[in-house]
């Protein structure tokens, strides 16, 4: 699978499916967070679908288990690849939701990448998620290695703040695509740095190419 995945977080229907036709040729996995999931809904995850493209439905569950387990298997009839839980859930809730069959893979949020705090405490929340049987985490690109080294090759890292070069924006914790890959990232989740390009399509092949790097 490519390594990229496309962040839709545009407001309206008509842009995100412009959006996936142009970039397709670069991308197998776009996400969808709740400012698309709002608007469209399951026309979305169809949409996405039905071009032949899977759907990570980023929607960071964070609830009391049972709530976060039947939105699991709500998400599972959609027929999503993926999913959002919050670490900080808890081990109740995270085993909850990981033990659901044949479910789509659950990635957990160590902290979000515009905040702050320490490596170890990273760390701890992912070997902590591992334990409960999550597939993978969501986390910056400064502790890709270290979440590598402590949980093994076959857990999934999943990384957003990825910028071109250094910007000032929200993001605090930020890589070029080329150092998140040479660092372990499974996938890399790219948002603005496409969707504000004044050509998107040259934007995602620029960063596709960027992530073929050995
Ligand atoms: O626009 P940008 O490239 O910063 O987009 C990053 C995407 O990754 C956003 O959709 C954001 O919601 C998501 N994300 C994040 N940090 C996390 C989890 C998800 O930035 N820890």
């Amino acid at each position: 699978m490519k390594k990229i995945i496309l962040a839709l977080d545009v407001y309206d229907f008509k842009k995100a499916e412009k959006l996936v036709k142009e970039t397709s040729p670069y991308i197998d996995v776009y996400k969808v967070g709740p400012i698309l999931f709002l608007q469209s809904g399951k026309e979305i995850i169809k949409m996405i679908k039905d071009n032949g493209k899977e759907v990570f439905l980023d929607l960071k569950f964070h609830d009391i288990p049972v709530t976060v387990k039947r939105s699991v298997e709500s998400a599972r009839e959609l027929g999503v690849f993926s999913l959002t839980t919050h670490s900080i859930g808890g081990e109740e809730m995270l085993k909850a939701a990981a033990a659901i069959e044949n479910r789509p893979k659950i990635w957990a949020v160590t902290v979000l990448t515009s905040q702050i705090i320490t490596p170890e405490e990273v760390t701890r929340r992912a070997k902590l998620t591992k334990s409960c049987g999550i597939d993978g985490v969501i986390s910056s690109p400064l502790e890709i290695a270290l979440i590598k080294k402590e949980c093994g090759k076959d857990f999934n890292v999943v990384t957003p703040g990825i910028r071109l070069l250094k910007v000032n924006d929200d993001q605090k914790r930020v890589a070029t695509p080329e150092v998140a890959i040479k660092e372990g990232a499974d996938f890399i989740v790219v948002g603005r740095p496409i969707l504000e390009a004044e050509n998107p399509a040259e934007a995602t092949k620029n960063i596709y190419e960027r992530t073929l790097i050995k």
